[in-house]
């Protein structure tokens, strides 16, 4: 992992309570005490939590972000949520294009690289995720729909480039408790980081996503080009969040 500190983030996706995540987010908070390595820690919650989390989290090492954010500063944009709105709340996180935001409402790459954007504007540091289908993958398309992803965040610029991470989520891996085997990630980090190099970016984080669970973690993290995870399913139970924290070494 060179000099890049590992990034340990949990995307809650649209899971949780008042109840529930008072208990997941004190649960995190007293056992970072017992974690040795030094990996960031962030959780990235339902926008109606941002409040929840900052209070629990305020005085502690770990920081939290929302799930995705509006690619407009401000204005009639009903049910849209700013940046600063955001920022107003103490995020350090947005996610950009999540795979289920790429499927499920639409957004486009170009859409993304402007929402990645505006959230750099906002002091947010976007987590720009892309990945293949199965399809793409059995296609043997995976470098070039990953690549299409890329293209219109590296067109950012080295700057930007520089203040924001990459998340390599294959979609066939998310959910499915099928992880991308360490060397299948490995491959694809080590062409995202080209690529970033490329663009004058050599200290970009890229995470890897999908099914990573305490028992895969260190595995994945031992490989030269993953700097962390994303993890939806085991960020949702403070031991297995902890339990992949605690694979970095
Ligand atoms: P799972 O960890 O549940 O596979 O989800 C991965 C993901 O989509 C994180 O953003």
């Amino acid at each position: 992992m060179a000099m890049r500190r590992p990034l340990i983030m949990g995307n809650w996706k649209m899971h949780g309570s008042l109840a529930d995540n008072a208990v997941l987010l004190a649960g995190i908070r007293d056992g970072t005490a017992r974690l040795r390595g030094q990996p960031e820690l962030a959780v990235c919650v339902p926008f109606v939590y941002l409040a929840q989390a900052q209070m629990a989290l305020a005085d502690s090492v770990i920081s939290w972000g929302a799930q995705d954010v509006s690619v407009h500063e401000k204005g009639a944009y009903t049910g849209e949520i700013s940046g600063a709105m955001l920022a107003d709340f103490g995020c350090r996180w947005v996610l950009c294009g999540h795979s289920e935001r790429r499927a499920l409402h639409g957004e486009g790459s170009a859409l993304v690289a402007a929402k990645a954007a505006g959230a750099l504007a906002a002091g947010l540091t976007p987590v720009v995720c892309v990945g293949e289908t199965l399809s793409d993958r059995e296609a043997g398309e995976t470098e070039c729909v990953v690549g299409d992803q890329l293209d219109p965040v590296l067109a950012l610029g080295a700057d930007a480039l520089s203040r924001l991470v990459i998340a390599y989520e294959p979609v066939w891996a998310i959910g499915t408790g099928r992880s991308a085997t360490p060397e299948q990630a490995q491959e694809v980090h080590a062409l995202i980081r080209a690529s970033l190099a490329r663009h004058g970016a050599s200290a970009t984080r890229i995470l890897y996503g999908g099914s990573v669970k305490p028992d895969n973690a260190a595995a994945l993290f031992a490989q030269d080009d993953i700097d962390g995870a994303l993890i939806g399913g085991a960020s949702l139970q403070a031991d297995s969040f902890l339990g992949i924290a605690a694979a970095v070494s």
